[in-house]
């Protein structure tokens, strides 16, 4: 399992620890952050990233800020004031993967009912217990899907299968273990000797960086391909399928992900690849009709202009840096859930 993120301490020096993403593959550093501001930087700026990675991180946050303002003696209306306010800047800190909102909302919930309506301390203690409690069920419940989802999506996978993915679904963009990538890892502990092709994924190189590092790790063939190669790869090198995640699946199935995964899917199409989406019922948004309501993130332009300090191109020039775009839901062969291969209208995940 990756060390993605983990609660750490004891009521007094409560953390949120994390793997800082920015600074693989060449550094292993772990942050700690007991406050809010810091939590959100480490997620807009993608030290820790991925849809139910923020999301446990989302989650996680709320339990910090109730357990702070319980220990700061404030009052009750201050401390419901807190939370309220911590849960309104993590929901802001990323606005595509629907994981965040999610992670926040349901233990602002936890909180909330946790301390019904009672007043003073004792509720209030209670209350911040419960949305720990509640935090850590989410990361337990994210690694039981990343389980389901990877032994689901590993009946796809031909001995030996040659797999296309784009971004990186390991265990650093969810609570340790991984969406699409899960699949690989199960693939390969069933002993069908997968081999990985990794989209180096422009700009930040989540495929490149974080992908094959993941791979290696595993112990799993990794080949790393520039994105504008997967075509070619298909045309004349074979692929037997694409997997992918995802950051929002609408309910007809449009799935946002990072940008260059449509193209992807395109080509894919054009090859005869089966494209699949493999996502846990978290990242699906059944209140969202169709992929054009889908908010899509416009990222800094200097994140395509330079890498880490080093020209990329010409420093005026103008750049378009959306950080995710939507497969149409008619590209997509399947939607791999922890219940297994679904199609839209996703009844089951209803509720
Ligand atoms: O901008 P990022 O790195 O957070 O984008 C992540 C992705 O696009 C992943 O594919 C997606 O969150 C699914 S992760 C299991």
């Amino acid at each position: 399992m990756t060390p993605t993120i983990a609660w750490v301490g004891d009521a007094e020096t409560a953390a949120i620890r994390i793997l800082d993403q920015t600074r693989l593959p060449e550094e292993e550093v772990y942050l700690e952050l007991r406050e809010i501001p810091p939590l959100c930087e480490a997620i807009a700026s993608l030290r820790i990233r991925g849809a139910p990675a923020i999301g446990i991180a989302g989650a996680y946050g709320v339990a910090l800020a109730a357990q702070r303002a319980v220990g700061s003696e404030a009052g009750d209306e201050q401390i419901r004031a807190a939370v309220a306010r911590a849960a309104e800047q993590l929901r802001a800190a990323r606005p595509t993967a629907v994981n965040l909102a999610w992670g926040v909302d349901r233990i602002v919930e936890r909180f909330a009912a946790a301390w019904g309506s009672e007043r003073g301390v004792t509720a209030a203690r209670r209350a911040a217990a419960a949305a720990l409690a509640g935090a850590r069920a989410v990361h337990e419940e994210d690694l039981a899907m990343s389980r389901a989802m990877g032994a689901a999506g590993a009946r796809l996978v031909p001995e030996g299968g040659r797999i296309i993915t784009h971004c990186n679904t390991g265990g650093l963009a969810t609570g340790g273990l991984g969406t699409a990538l899960a699949v690989a890892f199960r693939a390969q502990e069933e002993g069908k000797a997968p081999r990985v092709f990794v989209d180096e994924t422009r700009p930040l190189l989540q495929g490149a960086r974080l992908t094959t590092w993941e791979l290696l790790r595993a112990g799993i063939a990794a080949t790393l391909i520039v994105d504008g190669a997967a075509a070619w790869r298909m045309a004349t090198g074979g692929a037997d399928l694409v997997l992918v995640g995802a950051d929002r699946v609408a309910a007809n199935g449009d799935a946002a992900n990072k940008i260059g995964t449509y193209a992807l899917a395109i080509v894919a199409a054009r090859h005869g690849v089966p494209f699949y989406v493999v996502a846990p019922s978290s990242t699906f948004d059944l209140e969202c009709p169709r992929g054009s309501e889908i908010v899509i993130e416009a990222r800094p332009a200097e994140e395509v202009r330079s890498f880490r300090g080093r020209a990329a191109a010409p420093p005026e020039v103008e750049v378009w840096n959306p950080a995710f775009d939507v497969t149409p839901a008619e590209l997509i062969a399947g939607w791999v859930t922890e219940g297994g291969v679904r199609r839209p209208p996703f009844s089951e995940l209803a509720g």
